[in-house]
């Protein structure tokens, strides 16, 4: 071993030692777990000071974007693979896998009732979405609340265009009935871009990387007693299924948005024929005593 690398490992064990007295053992064991993979990834690439210096900027300038509704934070993490990592190592298994939230998520959805339309614009092709909340056992959830967003057909949310869009287009916060259904009337979403006007779009372009994201609908269920699901369902028939820009497909979340010609079902809908229906089901988990602890 050089000198150099001798004292590399000693500024390391020191870092990872002056964590020692955290009182709290989860604080404790994630920062002197942080310290000892970004040491260890210093030294087997040993960036130049420039390098360094530059990353540094680079994470100023990421801070720099963010506002209360443009998050670049998360958006790194989710090009990084960082935020689907999380949500897979969190996955139990059982009910309807989870993906990633995104940034476009706001804290307040309109309250809506089921049968209500979402889509304020009334440009795009018309589509139901009816869905229904079970337990892992498929037993329906009767009272779960569904936290529903998308984007509009030309590829934005509301929040990225106040001066077009109707602030709470393509979204809603529904309550599943006694059988645990609930459905909207919307418009079939686009596949989109995700922000590249910001630090992320200068990584994306430096790399060759397309900012595209698959054409979905994001769902959080939050069901008493159950684990809430932070979800998206995608359009089966779209581009992007197999490079999404943020590594966030499961084949499982892929439904079919079918064409419905029938003037009586569009009817039941309150619908024109044709449009577009996805059905499916959406399974949360009974909550365990880790989840309570
Ligand atoms: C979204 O689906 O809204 C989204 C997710 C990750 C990055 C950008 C957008
Ligand atoms: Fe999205």
């Amino acid at each position: 071993m050089t000198g150099t690398d001798q004292a590399a490992k000693a500024v390391t064990a020191a870092a990872v030692e002056s964590f020692r007295d955290t009182p709290d053992p989860r604080l404790r064991e994630l920062l002197q777990g942080l310290v000892r993979h970004l040491h260890s990834y210093v030294r087997e690439l040993r960036p130049t000071i420039q390098e360094w210096e530059y990353a540094v900027e680079y994470l100023t300038a990421v801070g720099r974007k963010c506002d209360p509704t443009r998050q670049e934070f998360i958006l790194l993490s989710d090009v990084l693979g960082v935020s689907m990592l999380v949500e897979t190592v969190n996955e139990e298994g059982g009910g309807t896998e989870s993906t990633v939230l995104g940034p476009f998520h706001v804290v307040e959805s309109p309250k809506r009732e089921s049968g209500d339309g979402i889509d304020l614009m009334s440009v795009g092709e018309p589509c139901v979405v009816a869905l229904r909340v079970t337990s892992a056992d498929g037993s329906p959830l009767a009272g779960a609340s569904v936290d529903v967003w998308q984007c509009s057909t030309d590829g934005f949310y509301d929040v990225q265009q106040p001066d077009i869009q109707p602030l709470g287009n393509g979204r809603g916060l529904f309550r599943t009935d006694d059988e645990g259904r609930v459905w909207f009337r919307t418009v079939v979403p686009s596949h989109y871009p995700i922000p590249t006007d910001g630090p992320v779009g200068v990584l994306l372009d430096a790399t060759g990387r397309h900012p595209y994201r698959p054409a979905h609908i994001h769902f959080i269920v939050e069901a008493d007693g159950h684990r809430p699901l932070t979800t998206h369902i995608f359009v089966a028939d779209g581009p992007y299924l197999d490079s999404d820009a943020v590594f966030a497909v499961k084949e499982s979340l892929v439904a079919d948005f079918a064409q419905v010609d029938e003037a009586e079902r569009a009817r039941a809908y309150q619908v024109t024929a044709p449009f577009r229906l996805a059905e499916f089901d959406i399974a949360v988990q009974p909550e365990t005593n880790k989840d309570a602890g």
